[in-house]
């Protein structure tokens, strides 16, 4: 998940505890990479590595990368392989047998094609990419909540600060073949999902670079004038919040 685009800030202690459920919520393309014993697999993005674990339980040796160094120490905790690397250079050569990555990928926004093209040449002949990633339409009532709360406080272009790349699965799929992947299944899933910890939860852990365009002492109000906008549509009648998710997943293999 870490991305050193725009201005999030990953804090490992703060992410497991309002977005464990990203990893749980990870079975579908786990299924989907299907690891085999022995395998060398490259987990892009591979935050905290709680989904990096379980590709290794599957007999896999895997190498996770990410650009927060608080995830990579997070992970190394756990005993994986972990290491600090920008999605955008990659610095792999023909030597996986395939590429994973989960809820990572939105945050790589500014060249998409220079993560794809690392993840390419980061596979050997025939390898394979299984991911899932926010795709196009997701968490847009969130968005459109922050962007609004910016704009009634006087923040000029509060779009230019979306970090997040949610892409349609036709515009996702032309970028894999012109790359040279062969895409063997690609479908934008709408998903909402419950937030254990709430809306503020989950704007504390994803929404910073919307906060830090103001100053601090006005970040907290902030979160909360966006959180009373959403309450009508995403929290229910018992308090429980929901997240307006749309995942993109798929799998692509080397031409
Ligand atoms: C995710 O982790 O899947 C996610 C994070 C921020 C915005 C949308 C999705």
């Amino acid at each position: 998940m870490g991305s050193t685009e725009f201005a999030q800030e990953w804090n490992a202690a703060r992410y497991a505890t309002n977005a464990r459920f990203v990893a749980d919520m990870g079975q579908a393309v786990f299924d989907l990479l299907n690891p085999q014993p022995g395998e060398r697999i490259l987990d892009l993005g591979c935050g905290d590595g709680a989904l990096t674990e379980r590709i290794v339980s599957a007999g896999a040796h895997v190498v996770g990368v990410d650009a927060s160094s608080d995830m990579v120490n997070a992970a190394r905790r756990r005993g994986l392989d972990a290491r600090v690397m920008d999605g955008g250079s990659l610095d792999f050569n023909s030597e996986f047998d395939a590429v994973f990555s989960n809820a990572a990928m939105h945050w790589m926004k500014r060249d998409p094609d220079a993560v794809i093209s690392g993840i390419h040449r980061a596979l050997k002949p025939g390898g394979r990419f299984a991911a899932e990633m926010g795709g196009h339409g997701c968490v847009a009532a969130i968005t459109v909540a922050l962007c609004a709360t910016l704009q009634e406080r006087g923040v000029p272009n509060p779009a230019g600060l979306i970090p997040w790349y949610f892409p349609t699965a036709d515009e996702y799929s032309a970028r894999l073949e012109r790359a040279g992947f062969y895409v063997e299944s690609i479908a934008l899933i709408p998903r909402p999902t419950q937030l254990p910890t709430g809306m503020r939860g989950w704007l504390d852990t994803f929404a910073i670079p919307f906060a830090k365009s103001l100053p601090e002492n006005e970040r907290d109000e902030f979160l909360n004038e966006a959180t009373e906008k959403l309450r009508p549509a995403l929290c229910d009648a018992q308090g429980r919040w929901t997240a307006d998710y749309v995942r993109l997943r798929f799998l692509a293999k080397v031409r």
